[in-house]
């Protein structure tokens, strides 16, 4: 864990405008900084940096949020993974704390799993060169396969032999644990006896970025129906089959030089390239491509190229991970490899230059791949065709950064010639599913953020004000603008004794007065930090750990200093800025809700009183009535009135 000490010295040091401006570029704006947002294709910039206030707000696509939560969806970083890339550009030496006990005993099995792993590694590959088993049958099969010893002993094959407990002797005289021994899925237990679990099987290492061996996969060599081909490590705290690419750690270096991933199936594929000279490859394992494995490619390269048999059950796992990697924004392309080979026999078969040359040549863009399949099947089928037009832009919708905008535009030309419709018609159906996808995230958000809209025209904000919008929100509306001041103006005097947070805890705001869960637990959050004698402001709600309380607080923050609507009627020709008019701005949303709060039971007071009651009552409730309008009358005449000097 990093301790808080640290987490303290990066957060002030950081300057959002450098951050964010290191991925995309930003102009001067005023007090702010101006960008097209990398979280939605525009054309005209509606991505907003405050530096003051540490915070970005897209006014097309409504996002928001700090330099960390910019980090964690710019670059999927998780919260940890953003600190540390903070502390390093900022050289911050990171401070870890006492770990939890848990934690700890996670590291320490993780440890012990990793000597146990390589100690099986040397074991089987000793098995290989010096044990006669291991000659005649481990050996003398991957030789006729192909594979040199070079090869053999650069990627750490090994074989596991015929014998029950070989391998477990060895380990238990070692003094490896039996718990932990079953866990790595070397072994498995049987009636308190330990059996090796690969038995006559190769060994293939699997070994993570750093050249750790974190599992095995285990192929048996002597056909057998009833067995499967390969026994993969069970998951365990170091072996987690959705983070695995087989080969990254020899890859990484040629993916860089090539800019350039090849993905295989199979074990055997990248170790067949690799032979041939090429290097740049890993495998996915046969299913289909997870996010985690994803982003590790894209940690390395833009361009992924998938090199599939043609035999339709692979090319379909890999479609399956299609609209994710166009998300990540990778140029993902295909080559098919013909006549029922795979790339370890085909590159076997036809030798490393005319293998690469066949590579070269046969990238097919994936996308234009999976719609020409997709027309292939609905032949004349109009109805069927019409889902493949939905499909195809729904698929180039999902390419939605700033900077593969011309990407997405070249998709809906070359899709709409290929499908015969018009590129603006597909045009507008991209669209339509951007928007889906964006109202949907919305709809997630809190405190109703989405309702909250804000449209950029040109450089001036200004506020969608339908009818009906204000009507349904006005309230909620309200309710931001109290919390907004205090957060902003919560420090400040109101009067000689007071803050402005004393005056506004002092009108009880926290009690019935905000109807939206979330902004109310803003407020007591505030209160429980102010009352413990801390000065809160907008950045301890910013960097707050739980997010929706962050995002809610970026939301309320106003980046365009535009007066509150309270103020537009009361002060004509005259302008001033927020902070002159914190007072004001203060008084106005408390008696706002105080008037709502009226006005609610006057209502109540009234449905009352069109039941059944004694006269006694009825005069009662007369007299409630005529005490609330007064105050009502009252609250109005304040709000139209009353300045502070
Ligand atoms: P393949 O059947 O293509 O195996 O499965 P391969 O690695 O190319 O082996 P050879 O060339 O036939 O000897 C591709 C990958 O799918 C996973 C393995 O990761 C394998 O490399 N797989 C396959 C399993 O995990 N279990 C299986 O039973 C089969
Ligand atoms: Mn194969």
């Amino acid at each position: 864990m990093i301790s808080q000490n640290t987490i303290q010295q990066i957060l002030s040091r950081i300057d959002i405008v450098e951050i964010v401006g290191g991925f995309i570029k930003l102009k001067k704006r005023g007090a702010n900084y101006l960008g097209l947002c990398p979280f939605h294709g525009e054309k005209t910039p509606s991505f907003t940096v405050s530096p003051s206030k540490e915070i970005y707000k897209c006014f097309g696509c409504g996002r928001s949020g700090n330099t960390i939560s910019f980090l964690m969806e710019h670059e999927k970083y998780s919260y940890v993974e953003a600190l540390r890339w903070l502390a390093n550009k900022y050289n911050v030496e990171i401070e870890e704390t006492e770990t939890s006990p848990e934690y700890k005993q996670q590291q320490q099995i993780a440890d012990s799993l990793y000597i146990i792993n390589s100690f099986a590694q040397k074991y089987f590959s000793d098995n290989i060169f010096n044990n006669e088993e291991g000659q005649a049958v481990g050996m003398s099969y991957l030789k006729e396969r192909g594979f040199r010893e070079e090869t053999i002993k650069k990627f750490q094959l090994g074989y596991c032999l015929e014998e029950r407990d070989a391998f477990a002797q060895q380990a238990i005289k070692n003094q490896f644990n039996t718990e932990l021994l079953v866990k790595s899925g070397l072994v498995v237990q049987r009636d308190d006896r330990l059996i090796d679990n690969y038995r006559g099987r190769i060994i293939f290492p699997i070994h993570n970025t750093t050249g750790k061996i974190i599992g095995f996969g285990a192929r048996i060599i002597k056909s057998n129906d009833r067995a499967p081909k390969y026994i993969n490590t069970p998951e365990n705290e170091i072996y987690i089959k959705s983070k695995i690419l087989y080969g990254s750690y020899l890859a990484r270096q040629a993916i860089d030089k090539n800019d350039e991933c090849l993905l295989v199936e199979g074990y055997t594929d990248v170790i067949s390239l690799h032979q041939a000279g090429i290097e740049n490859v890993v495998a996915s394992g046969g299913t289909s491509l997870t996010p985690d494995q994803l982003r590790l490619i894209k940690k390395y390269t833009n361009n992924l190229t998938i090199v599939y048999d043609g035999d339709a059950a692979g090319v379909k796992a890999a479609m399956r991970g299609l609209d994710l990697a166009l998300e990540e924004g990778l140029n993902v392309k295909l080559v098919l490899i013909p006549d029922n080979e795979d790339p370890d026999s085909y590159v076997n078969k036809v030798g490393a230059a005319t293998f690469a040359e066949f590579v070269k040549n046969n990238k097919k863009d994936v996308v234009i791949f999976q719609l020409e399949v997709a027309l292939k099947d609905a032949g004349g089928d109009s109805i069927k065709k019409s889902a493949v037009v939905n499909q195809v832009a729904e698929t180039i919708s999902k390419i939605n950064k700033a900077e593969d905008f011309t990407k997405q535009q070249d998709y809906i030309k070359q899709c709409a010639e290929l499908l015969k419709i018009e590129e603006t018609g597909l045009n507008a159906l991209v669209n339509k599913f951007i928007r889906e996808r964006i109202s949907k995230q919305e709809a997630k958000l809190p405190a109703d953020e989405g309702l909250y809209q804000e449209q950029s025209t040109g450089q001036t904000v200004t506020r969608v004000e339908d009818e009906s919008f204000t009507l349904l929100f006005k309230d909620e509306l309200q309710e931001r603008a109290m919390v907004r001041s205090l957060i902003e103006f919560g420090l400040q005097q109101w009067d000689d004794n007071r803050r402005v947070a004393d005056y506004i805890f002092e009108e009880n705001v926290e009690h019935e007065m905000i109807d939206n869960k979330n902004l109310l637990r803003v407020i007591e959050t505030y209160k429980t930090w102010y009352d413990a004698g801390l000065e809160p402001t907008s950045k301890n709600f910013l960097y707050h750990d739980d997010l929706q309380l962050s995002t809610l607080v970026v939301s309320l923050m106003d980046m365009s200093h535009e007066l509150s609507p309270n103020w537009k009627d009361h002060y004509d020709g005259k302008i001033f800025t927020r902070e002159e008019l914190y007072k004001e701005e203060v008084f106005s949303s408390l008696n706002y809700l105080k008037l709502r709060k009226i006005k609610r039971l006057i209502d109540t007071n009234q449905k009352d009183m069109d039941k059944p009651h004694s006269n006694d009552e009825q005069l009662m409730m007369l007299q409630t009535h005529k005490a609330l309008k007064d105050m009502e009358m009252e609250l109005t005449k304040q709000m139209g009135t009353v300045i502070f000097r």
